[in-house]
C-alpha cells in the first residue's frame, strides 16, 4: 500500500482488558491491524482469542483501554457520544454473533431500522429494507416475526439489516455459522460485491473454512494477538 491510499480501519497497539473483579483477562494485547478501503479482510483464530472484542473496538460498540482504532480516519474513542452515534448510524452495519434482531418487529422493520436511526421515511425505509431482504433470499419472509423465521433466515434478516444504510464498513460475526453451504456461498457473493464494487471495506470473524476464498487477506488471531496476515488461507 503507497502512503496515499486510504485505510478503512487503521488499529495501533489496541488493548483490552476485562476486569471482572477477581481475574482479569487480557482480549486484546496491543493489536496493529490496518484494513484498507475495498478490501475484505477475514479474521479468523480459536474461541476466546478475542475476535470479537477486536471487531466491537474496531465499530465502537466498546472502549479499548489504549492504543488507537481509526475508522475513516476518525477515532471513536475520542467523539462525544451522540456524534460517535451517528457516525456509527451512517457508516457502520454491524452483524452480531447472535443476531439481536428485535423480537417484536417483522422482518421488515427489523431491518429498516438503521434507516429510521438515520431520519429515512418509515415508507421508504421499509421498501428499501424489502429490497435487501430480496437480495439475501426472503423477499417473501418481510412479514415474519423473527420467532417465525429460522436460525439461518434470522442470520440473513441481521446481514439485511447491517446492509440496508449502504455504510462504508461493514463487520460481521460469524455471518454463515448458521446457514446451509449454498445459502452462505449466496451471502459472501453479496458481501463480497457490496466491497468491491462501491470501494467499501468489510471486516469478517469466521470459524467456516468454506468461504475463505472471498477474502483479500486473512488475519489469523490467538490469545490477544494478531499471529500472522496472510493474502490465501493456504498460507495460514
Ligand atoms: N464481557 C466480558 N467480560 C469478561 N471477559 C470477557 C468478556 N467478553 C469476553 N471476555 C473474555 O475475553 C476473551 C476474548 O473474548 P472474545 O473477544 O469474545 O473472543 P472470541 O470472539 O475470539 O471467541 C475471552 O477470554 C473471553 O472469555
Ligand atoms: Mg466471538
Amino acid at each position: 500500500m503507497d502512503g496515499l491510499a486510504k485505510a478503512a480501519v487503521s488499529c495501533k497497539n489496541v488493548v483490552k482488558v476485562y476486569d471482572t473483579g477477581g481475574d482479569k483477562v487480557v482480549a486484546l494485547g496491543g493489536i496493529d491491524l490496518e484494513i484498507c478501503m475495498g478490501e475484505l479482510m477475514m479474521l479468523v483464530g480459536p474461541s476466546g482469542c478475542g475476535k470479537t472484542t477486536l471487531i466491537s473496538v474496531i465499530a465502537g460498540i466498546l472502549d479499548q483501554d489504549s492504543g488507537s482504532c481509526e475508522v475513516f480516519g476518525k477515532d471513536l474513542l475520542h467523539m462525544r457520544s451522540s456524534e460517535k452515534l451517528k457516525f456509527r448510524a451512517k457508516n457502520i452495519g454491524f452483524v452480531f454473533q447472535a443476531f439481536n434482531l428485535l423480537p417484536s418487529l417483522n422482518a421488515v422493520e427489523n431491518v429498516s431500522i438503521p434507516l429510521i436511526i438515520n431520519g429515512v421515511k418509515r415508507q421508504t425505509a421499509e421498501r428499501q429494507a424489502a429490497n435487501v431482504l430480496e437480495q439475501v433470499g426472503l423477499g417473501t419472509r418481510g412479514k415474519s416475526l423473527p420467532s417465525q423465521l429460522s436460525g439461518g433466515q434470522q442470520q440473513r434478516v441481521a446481514i439485511a439489516r447491517a446492509l440496508v444504510h449502504d455504510p462504508r464498513l461493514i463487520v460481521c460475526d460469524e455471518p454463515t455459522s448458521a446457514l446451509d453451504h449454498e445459502t452462505g456461498h449466496n451471502v459472501m457473493e453479496l458481501l463480497r460485491q457490496v466491497a468491491l464494487h462501491r470501494d467499501r471495506a468489510l471486516v469478517i470473524v469466521t470459524h467456516d473454512a468454506r468461504i475463505f476464498s472471498f477474502a483479500d487477506r486473512i488475519a489469523q488471531m490467538d490469545d490477544g494477538h494478531i499471529e500472522k496476515v496472510v493474502d490465501s488461507a493456504e498460507d495460514l
